[in-house]
Formats: structure tokens, C-alpha cells, sequence
């Protein structure tokens, strides 16, 4: 399977795609849907810095790829009414090149720090005074020149994201005053996405074509968004455009979506453990071998989910596939496992 193909993946990097998901990305609170606990928290933590011409504490938000992080970050830049400068932990290689963005920032602005969890440790080092006391001393030239400089900067919002918060270190973990899990969507939550994506787009959809989609999201908006642009173009060619349920569940098993949303590489996943494991318990590098994909890829983007329908469990002896596995895929489960 191409990464074009896969309906789960990380942040996009194609260009038309990532036009058309900023464009249905909510701005605001108020056009946020889901995420309820997140979300009134920080609205209270927010009017409250804006009460005391303050910087907003820093933020950490974690939890599965496809949440809305991102999205989160510039919505709570949007309600800050401060600009926002965005990077990635694997972008910042050297403490300079975090220098360059710490130095543009203004007060109250956000820095935002996708995969923060990749940050090398010696610019992590860096961080942390910037966090606490707002000011960064580093050595400047080499050799018989070198020499510290202290420089000053304005109070600021470091928001963090993270698919691993637990491989965070301690010290950088400790400097987030606001630290806030991202959970998967409810299929209400994902029905209403849908609905709004649909409009946004000027895409007619019906209620059946919007639960469909919804329940097939893996609990993700970046999914749920995807499969309706899928969907939208077989509306366009095979119906008037409405999307119906019809149209959806067409689509979608051409797309290789079942009625979980999981995708070729999640059935490939659990019938390797099935069929030549059985069941499991399997370490992860042996599963990523017997498909030939990466570990991380796994780890990150496939196995949260499974995890979360209860299909996989994690143990110290490796993953084992679950009873419910076995009846999704309709492979009998053997009680002498
Ligand atoms: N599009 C992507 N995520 C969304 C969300 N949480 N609310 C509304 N629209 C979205």
C-alpha cells in the first residue's frame, strides 16, 4: 500500500491536501467540536491571561495522531488574539535554529512544537530557562573566542504536541503548567465534523451518509475529513453528489475501510499475529518484519486504535491479538491459546 493510498498517516504533506484540511480546520473555540474537557479548561485558563495582560502558561497537549493538536494550538493562538510561529521537534537540529524562533517572538505569542517528544536533548537544554524565566544563555563562536550570551525574551506560550507524552523527559515534561490529554472522538462528536467539513466544503451530505462516515473514522477528524473528500468525489461521479449512506459504504469498501475503519495494514497487522503467531504474545519488531513496515509507523499510528477497539493488548511479552480480533476478521478463536 502507497502512503497516498492510506486513509491513517501523519500530518500530510501534500500540498492540495494540506490546503483543503487548513480549510476545514475550526478557528475558534465556538467551531471546535469535541474534546469538551480540553477545551473548558483552557477557555478558563485563557480569559484568565487575557483578564492579566499575560502570557498564557505553556501547554502540553497528547494523545493519538489525527486529534487535532495542531489545530488546537492555533485555535488557542486565534482566542489569545497573538500570532503564532510553528515548528517540529525534528526541524530544531541545533540550539541555534531554536534561537532564530525565539528570537521572533512578541509577547504573549505561541510557539508551537509539533513531536515535541524528537527535540535533540542539548536544544531541549535550551528550552528550559526560555520556559521558566524567559531568557536563554548560550555559548557563542568555538574555541579561544567562544563566549556565553544572555539574551532576554519576551514572556511567551510554549505549546507543546505529542503522540508520546511518556517519552518526554522529566524536566521538560515539569516546565508545562497546562498539561492536557487528547481523547478519540465520540461518533457524535465525529458526525457533527462531518456535517461541518460537508459544509464548509458545499458538499450535500444526508444524516445516514454522515453517521456512515463517522463510524468508520477511527475516532479521528483527520480520517473522518479524508474519507469524506473520498467520498465526495464517488458522489460526484456516480450520484447527483449528495452523499448517502450508499454512496459512502460503496466508497469506502473500495477504499478497503470496514465497518471499524480499519484499514489493509490493520487487518494485515492482526492476521500476521493470528496466523503465525497465534494470537500472540509477539514483540512489535517481529510483527514490523513480517509486514514491512516501520515499527514506528505501528506503534504510532496503527496500534493506539487497536488498543483502543480492544482488538489488541499490550503485554511485557509482546502484543496479543484478542478474542474480538478473531470475530472481526471471522478467524475462530482456538480456547487452547
Ligand atoms: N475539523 C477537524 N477537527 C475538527 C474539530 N475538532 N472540530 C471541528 N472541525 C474539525
Amino acid at each position: 500500500m502507497t502512503a497516498e493510498n492510506r486513509i491513517v498517516s501523519g500530518n500530510t504533506e501534500d500540498l492540495t491536501e494540506d490546503l483543503i484540511e487548513k480549510t476545514l480546520r475550526p478557528q475558534l473555540m465556538a467551531q471546535y467540536i469535541g474534546q469538551d474537557k480540553v477545551k473548558n479548561e483552557l477557555k478558563v485558563y485563557i480569559q484568565a491571561a487575557k483578564a492579566r495582560s499575560e502570557a498564557l502558561d505553556h501547554v502540553l497537549l497528547y494523545g493519538p495522531p489525527g486529534l487535532g493538536k495542531t489545530t488546537l494550538a492555533m485555535v488557542i493562538a486565534n482566542e489569545l488574539d497573538v500570532r503564532i510561529h510553528s515548528t517540529s521537534g525534528p526541524a530544531i537540529e541545533r540550539p541555534g535554529d531554536l534561537m532564530v524562533l525565539l528570537n521572533e517572538l512578541e509577547a504573549g505569542d505561541v510557539l508551537f512544537i509539533d513531536e515535541i517528544h524528537r527535540l535533540p536533548r542539548i536544544v531541549e537544554e535550551v528550552l528550559y530557562s526560555a520556559m521558566e524565566d524567559y531568557y536563554v544563555d548560550i555559548i557563542i563562536g568555538q574555541g579561544p573566542t567562544a563566549h556565553p550570551v544572555h539574551f532576554t525574551l519576551p514572556p511567551f506560550t510554549l505549546v507543546g504536541a505529542t503522540t508520546k507524552a511518556g517519552s518526554l523527559s522529566a524536566p521538560l515534561r515539569d516546565r508545562f503548567g497546562i498539561v492536557s490529554r487528547m481523547e478519540y472522538y465520540s461518533l457524535e462528536d465525529l458526525r457533527q465534523i462531518v456535517h461541518r467539513s460537508a459544509d464548509v466544503l458545499s458538499t450535500k451530505i444526508d444524516e445516514s451518509g454522515a453517521v456512515e462516515i463517522a463510524l468508520r473514522s477511527r475516532g479521528t477528524p483527520r480520517v473522518a475529513n479524508r474519507l469524506l473528500r473520498r467520498v465526495r468525489d464517488f458522489a460526484q461521479v456516480y450520484r447527483d453528489g449528495l452523499i448517502t449512506k450508499e454512496i459512502a459504504d460503496k466508497a469506502l469498501s473500495i477504499l478497503s475501510v470496514d465497518n471499524k475503519g480499519l484499514d489493509d495494514l490493520d487487518r494485515q497487522i492482526l492476521t500476521t499475529m493470528i496466523r503465525f503467531y497465534n494470537g500472540g504474545p509477539v514483540g512489535l519488531s517481529t510483527i514490523a518484519a513480517n509486514i514491512g513496515e516501520e515499527m514506528e509507523t505501528i506503534e504510532d499510528m496503527y496500534e493506539p486504535y487497536l488498543l483502543q477497539l480492544g482488538f489488541l493488548q499490550r503485554t511485557p511479552r509482546g502484543r496479543i491479538a484478542t478474542p474480538m480480533a478473531y470475530d472481526h476478521l471471522g478467524i475462530t478463536y482456538d480456547t487452547e491459546n
